[in-house]
């Protein structure tokens, strides 16, 4: 049977609640102590967090694999055949591609598969340029540099760090990548669940042959046979003892965190597509303390872009305040935190995360 590492962050609910399950910690030590014992029998290296920050990775086989030819599913594994750092459903990596972007993508594999990892890419040709780069210049045999896995919408399954009875899983068009990996893993472990799978047509909707291989109830609602979805659609099924997990356009995750406001005590986990636009914002400056340089942020602009701008490593991740990846020291000056992450004892000490809070006042001064 595949072990799913729980993941060691519970995921809150909607209210911000956190569910300490002791079962989940013992899990996951027996998970890591079985990964420590495997490379003590097989002689084989094994990735570990300590040293997978960057390393290289072979594009090994490319799939289309949606209707309308505009999803890509890649094959991607570590040059000298060795495991690649295990991961849980909901885990990402970040992709370096040749023209030096860095984007990031979910993984949709099997996690019981340690010396692969799969992404899946919808072609965007109006978008910033990333997915044609993973279309077109990705050939079979190319080499990429990856970080990663980090995961930014952790699973955790009833009876595993969750005391919800069933999973209702939500997927928008190419939002299906981590919910794939979610749902492979509900059906391994015999959990109850159902999906609801939209996007534009049937063509556009990657992985259906996959998903129909699962026991799942997966519910296919397309905007040209069924119009437009409203929330109460989305959650058909879905009730009090339920886990929603949910991932897709920004106006149909925001549908649904509206909508389960109303239903309460439900766990709901979602990620979007892209950041949420900067809303209320006025232009400050941001100063460094190590250089003395000082970077304008712009009224409708988040910290963590102006500072990219000028320190393209400044690490990233979700750029919607839950990840913590960005944090950054204030060493002088008002943050007006606005993520959902740190506590209130962190925002005290100084700690606020670039991709979402802002300046109180005119400027900021990080110790980067
Ligand atoms: S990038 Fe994830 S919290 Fe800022």
């Amino acid at each position: 049977m595949t072990v799913y590492p729980a993941p060691r962050v519970i995921p809150p609910d909607l209210y911000g609640k956190h569910d300490h399950d002791p079962t989940t910690k013992v899990i996951d030590t027996v998970a890591a102590l079985r990964v420590r014992w495997s490379t003590l029998i097989n002689r084989r290296p094994i990735r570990t967090r300590a040293d997978d920050a960057r390393f290289p990775v072979i594009v090994t086989d490319r799939v289309l694999v949606a209707q309308d030819q505009a999803v890509v599913d890649l094959g991607l594994r570590a040059p000298d055949g060795a495991a690649l750092p295990r991961w849980a459903p909901g885990a990402h990596i970040d992709i370096e591609l040749p023209s030096g972007r860095l984007r990031q993508y979910s993984l949709c594999g099997d996690p019981a598969e340690t010396e692969e990892y799969r992404i899946a890419v919808r072609r965007i040709p109006q978008g910033s340029g990333g997915s044609i780069e993973v279309h077109d210049e990705l050939p079979v045999g190319s080499e990429v540099m990856i970080r990663g896995p980090r995961n930014a919408f952790p699973f955790a399954p009833p009876g595993r760090g969750s005391s919800a009875k069933r999973l209702h899983f939500v997927a928008g068009g190419i939002g299906i990548t981590p919910i794939l990996a979610m749902a492979r893993a509900a059906d391994r472990l015999g959990i109850d669940w159902t999906l609801v799978y939209c996007g534009r047509s049937r063509e556009t909707l990657p992985f259906l042959d996959q998903l129909a291989e699962l026991r799942g109830h997966v519910l296919v609602r397309t905007d040209d046979e069924h119009g437009t979805p409203r929330a109460t659609d989305l959650l058909d099924g879905a009730d009090h003892d339920t886990a929603i997990y949910c991932c897709g356009p920004a106006p149909m995750t925001s549908a649904l965190v509206a909508a389960v406001r109303t239903m309460p005590g439900i766990e709901f986990h979602s990620e979007r597509f892209s950041p949420a636009p900067v809303v209320d914002g006025t232009a400050f400056e941001v100063e460094l303390t190590s250089t003395g340089e000082v970077i304008a942020v712009g009224a409708d602009q988040t910290m963590l872009d102006a500072l990219l701008a000028v320190r393209p490593d400044q690490p990233y991740s979700c750029r919607q305040g839950f990840c913590r990846t960005c944090v950054v020291r204030v060493t002088d000056g008002t943050p007006d935190h606005r993520d959902g992450a740190l506590t209130p004892a962190e925002h005290a000490a100084g700690v606020t995360l670039a991709c979402v809070s802002r300046c109180a006042g005119k400027r900021l001064v990080l110790d980067l």
